[in-house]
């Protein structure tokens, strides 16, 4: 099924980078916020960063602005009804997800896909009673978007087969890296990553070792690009306090439940390199 122009609902951090994305990759975009004010700040992000594009070499400025042509940005959600998939990506809370997207159904034709980039809540209590669950799919996105290149794409029991089918061609055709996964507790990526930067936490704890010394310890020794820490810190303590508070609801493991010492930091306004201190002083 070719899905031809793109919704994005929620125009944020994540809403304006899947659209960049999908910009880049010649759709036509339709991009809406609740906040007039979010539109304008959103649109702003995406110009930006088709300009980065551009001066890195990787973008003509013909391309770039044939793809800022193709964006139309607005408060009205029935703008929607043009899309061929729409993509969510407004604030992580169950109710305003699922009330979204019973009124994407109003809003969309019979055979739009309706995709929810949530990271942490489950993909079937969003379709839930939305009036098409069968046509509705996870695409989860990494921030930033126009970089990472993975994307979940999460399966429920009740999705469509060729609709789960155009929603990973849909994710690849977008230059992603379309790794499909069950509608479980963090998918794959937070499932392995949040018990390990929670044990990194314990660890030093229990040992003594510092921030540094564990990271470096996991740079060479286990060969990661950047350790624990410094990713804790990138991706944003709250994000990860948070994703790791809804995996643990979701499968009562131990090593999944925030340490008390990520959520005192959190108390405290450190939240890694947006607030300028985390594990690390950035100031
Ligand atoms: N930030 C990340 O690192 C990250 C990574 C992957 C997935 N996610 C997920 O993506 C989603 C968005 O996250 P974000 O970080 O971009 O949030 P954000 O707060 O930056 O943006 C959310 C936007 O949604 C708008 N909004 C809220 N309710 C709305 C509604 N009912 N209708 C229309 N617009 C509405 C807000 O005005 C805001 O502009 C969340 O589900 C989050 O869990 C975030």
């Amino acid at each position: 099924m070719a899905i031809g122009t793109v919704g994005v609902v929620g125009l944020g951090t994540m809403g304006a980078g899947i659209a960049q994305v999908c910009l880049e990759a010649g759709h036509v975009v339709v991009a809406s916020d609740a906040a007039p004010e979010a539109v304008a700040a959103g649109v702003g992000r995406i110009e930006a960063g088709l300009a980065k594009r551009v001066a890195k070499g990787l973008l003509t400025d013909e391309v770039a602005t044939a793809a800022r042509a193709r964006l139309t940005a607005t408060t009205d959600s029935a703008a929607l009804g043009a899309a061929g998939i729409v993509i969510e990506a407004i604030v992580e809370e169950l109710a305003p997800k699922r009330a979204l997207f019973a009124s994407l159904h109003e809003v969309c034709p019979a055979d739009t896909i309706l995709a929810t980039n949530t990271s942490a809540l489950s993909v079937s209590a969003i379709a839930a009673g939305c009036g098409r669950p069968e046509r509705v799919v996870g695409l989860h996105f990494f921030n930033p978007a126009p970089l990472m290149r993975l994307v979940e794409v999460v399966r429920t029991e009740v999705v469509d087969a060729d609709v789960f089918a155009s929603a990973l061609a849909f994710a690849a055709a977008l230059g992603k890296e379309a790794v499909p996964c069950a509608d479980t507790p963090g998918f794959l990526v937070n499932r392995l990553l949040i018990p390990i930067l929670n044990d990194a936490i314990r660890a030093m704890e229990e040992t003594g070792a510092s921030p540094e010394d564990i990271d470096r310890a996991m740079r060479f020794g286990a060969g990661w690009p950047m350790g624990p820490f410094a990713l804790a810190d990138l991706v944003g303590l709250d994000v990860h306090a948070h994703a790791s508070e809804a995996i643990w609801r979701g499968l009562r493991e131990e090593r999944m439940a925030p340490p008390a010492r990520l959520q005192r930091m959190v108390e405290a306004g450190l939240l890694g390199r947006k607030a300028g201190r985390g594990f690390y002083d950035y100031s």
